[in-house]
């Protein structure tokens, strides 16, 4: 795994927190995607008013990050009030592009942390190479 500095990333994504449009649920989250290009791509979650179409912080990061151009992904940082790791969707989209050992470090508003492989938030997952025949 590259060096990277982990304060740095969610010190990131505290600040895509500051951000985050979540009228409804008042639950703000900020996630901070670090490319393999060494780029740092920011998210924060999105809610709507017909509620389902809210987006996770952390999908949004990865839309990003896509958009632009990178597609390998070393870590990602997501802050919340309380430290939750990132929902099942958001790990599903996380694999898509990474083979389960990027870095997921959660941290709370008072930057305690915790550390995690994408592989142990998602064992066994479907891959893309699941859908290839024969
Ligand atoms: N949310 C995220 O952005 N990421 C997570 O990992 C958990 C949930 C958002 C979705 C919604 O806007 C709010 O937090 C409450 O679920």
């Amino acid at each position: 795994m590259t060096d990277y500095n982990r304060a740095d990333l969610v010190a990131l994504a505290a600040e895509a927190r500051q951000r985050a449009y979540a009228p409804y649920s008042q639950f703000t989250v900020g996630a901070a995607l670090l490319g393999r290009s060494g780029k740092v791509y920011l998210g924060c979650n999105v809610e709507n008013v017909s509620y389902g179409l809210s987006v996770c912080a952390e999908r949004a990061a990865v839309f990003r990050a896509i958009g632009e151009g990178e597609r390998e992904f070393i870590a990602i940082a997501v802050v919340t009030e309380n430290g939750v790791t990132p929902c099942g969707a958001c790990r599903q989209v996380l694999q898509e592009f990474n083979d389960g050992s990027m870095e997921v470090v959660v941290a709370d508003a008072q930057g305690r942390s915790r550390v995690y492989t994408l592989a142990e938030l998602l064992p066994a997952a479907v891959i893309p190479a699941d859908l290839k025949q024969g």
